[in-house]
């Protein structure tokens, strides 16, 4: 068993390397190079991040590591080749595509992503869930990323491989990827292991803020402080710094992210017209519950100030909804800080 897995991490290894060479060294890797650099990737990063391309061919890989003595059989359970419908033999599962390895915590490859460089789907072609490869328990670029993120105890959460490679050149030496916009409950207790503080850094469209509000609370509820570096409507990282540069995102996305409920304040108004008395009293009262959330009567007063202002709404009838909201989530919580008075002062008592 273990000799098994060590030789299938032995073989993603191997692999790994093959294809960096074949981007790197060949006429057919040249497209894909070519597509690399027209993305502003640069040398540098196509080694660091051990990025390769696996070639049209049906079989260079199973050629290559059958060569290797490697069990077939034991191949195709680990993801890497593909057993033929007739029983004849096996085919290599990845062929004209850009490859990202997908290291272990430990820094071992042990699957792979592998992008198209046109428009065929999927999009992204990855790695099964093998012996090695449990998607719910890695995190691209964790084993880079830790020996920062331990020291100042803080993560930046991305969607994707291009978001951590670009952001990587931009400074963010702490940044993962949760590979797609389903982080787990497990990669959440992973971060709260080396890290206090979140940054999650999703795509600036639909999907990635939605998924943003779900990620949230996942990782509050493992012990982390979480904020929201949030990208113009409809970018993702990557497609910031090259439309934008390394400084700006730097300066303007990631030292500047917002809270949890900052972020779910702007979330709610997207979905509400102000300028409409309906919309602007359902946002207020959406706000509302929003803020009712926060602990704190500092932050509740802070953030009630500027939907007063914001509504054009007194800001006694807000605290009055507001305190309306947080009692109904006092009875739901387990009987804890039920000895909370912050609502005494000066609250409007009729
Ligand atoms: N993803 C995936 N399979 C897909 C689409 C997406 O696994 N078919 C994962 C990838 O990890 C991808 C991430 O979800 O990096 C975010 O998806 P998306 O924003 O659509 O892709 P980008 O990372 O922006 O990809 P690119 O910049 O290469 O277009
Ligand atoms: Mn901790
Ligand atoms: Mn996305
Ligand atoms: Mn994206
Ligand atoms: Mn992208």
């Amino acid at each position: 068993e273990h000799r098994e897995r060590d030789k299938l991490i032995e073989a993603h290894e191997l692999t790994a390397k093959l294809y960096n060479y074949l981007l790197k060294n060949t006429t057919h890797g040249q497209p894909a190079l070519e597509y690399l650099r027209s993305r502003g990737v640069t040398d540098k990063q196509i080694d660091q991040f051990m990025i390769g391309y696996a070639p049209p061919q049906w079989d260079t890989l199973v050629r290559f590591l059958e060569k290797k003595q490697f069990d077939p059989e034991q191949m195709e359970k680990g993801g890497l080749f593909i057993a033929k419908g007739d029983g004849s033999g096996y085919l290599d599962r990845f062929r004209d595509r850009i490859m990202f390895p997908i290291w272990s915590r430990e820094g071992k490859v042990i699957a792979f992503a592998g992008r198209t460089l046109g428009d065929s789907q999927p999009k992204y072609l990855n790695s099964p869930e093998t012996v090695l490869f449990n998607k719910s328990g890695i995190l691209y670029n964790f084993h880079q990323s830790k020996t920062l993120m331990r020291k100042n105890r803080r993560v930046v959460l991305f969607e994707g491989y291009m978001d951590v490679i670009k952001s990587w050149s931009a400074g963010v030496h702490n940044g993962v990827a949760s590979m797609g916009t389903s982080l787990t409950e497990e990669h959440a207790t992973i971060l709260q292991r080396h890290a206090d503080e979140a940054i999650i850094c999703y795509d600036g469209d639909n999907a990635g803020q939605a998924a943003v509000l779900k990620t949230i609370p996942l990782l509050e509820r493992a012990g982390l402080k979480v904020q929201v570096a949030m990208l113009p409507k409809g970018m993702d990282p990557d497609e910031y710094i090259t439309a934008n540069g390394k400084h700006l995102f730097m300066k303007e996305i990631i030292e500047h992210p917002v809270s949890v409920t900052k972020f779910k304040l702007l979330y709610a108004r997207k979905n509400h017209i102000l300028l409409e008395e309906e919309g602007r009293k359902n946002y207020s009262l959406e706000a509302v519950g929003i803020i009712a959330r926060l602990e704190s009567p500092t932050e509740r007063e802070f953030y009630l100030k500027q939907l007063s202002r914001e509504v054009d709404i007194s800001l006694e009838s807000l605290k009055q909804d507001c305190f309306k909201h947080w009692q109904q989530l006092q009875k739901m919580k387990p009987q804890r800080d039920n000895n909370d008075n912050s609502w005494n002062n000066g609250r409007n008592e009729n």
